[in-house]
């Protein structure tokens, strides 16, 4: 009868750590697809708000934001594929937004 009694608790005690578990696994997963949901809402405004590459703009930004370090580089003195890489390594150097960094590479692209 004893033993009867113990079994008895343990099933429930199991019965019950896995009712436990699985409401921790439910919240869990719902904080997964919550912390889901604002990234891909970023997502979309941040698509919105890129907007194609600017000339105009791109001339500007050459001007004032390429001599801050060294003297400015002429579009015509590197390629195309030349400039896209150069300006990855620039746009860190000069802290420069993504969208600056199109419209800069847009200006060196169509100039050179
Ligand atoms: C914060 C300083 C800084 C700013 C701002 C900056 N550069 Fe530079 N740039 C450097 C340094 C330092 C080098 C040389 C060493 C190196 O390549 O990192 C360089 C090298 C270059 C080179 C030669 C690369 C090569 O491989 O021959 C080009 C071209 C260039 N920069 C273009 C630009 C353009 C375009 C901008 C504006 C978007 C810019 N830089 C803004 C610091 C800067």
């Amino acid at each position: 009868m004893k033993n009867f009694t113990i079994i008895l608790i343990a099933v429930a005690l199991s019965g019950a750590s896995l009712g436990l578990s699985q409401t921790s696994y439910a919240a869990e997963k719902q904080a997964a697809t919550e912390t889901k949901k604002p990234k891909a809402a970023d997502k979309a405004v941040a698509k919105k708000k890129s907007k194609k590459p600017n000339f105009a703009r791109g001339a500007k930004l050459w001007a004032n934001r390429c001599t801050g370090c060294h003297n400015i580089r002429a579009p015509k003195d590197l390629t195309d594929s030349e400039w896209k890489a150069t300006m990855m390594h620039m746009r860190i150097r000069a802290g420069l937004s993504g969208q600056d960094a199109r419209d800069i590479l847009e200006f060196l692209q169509r100039s050179n």
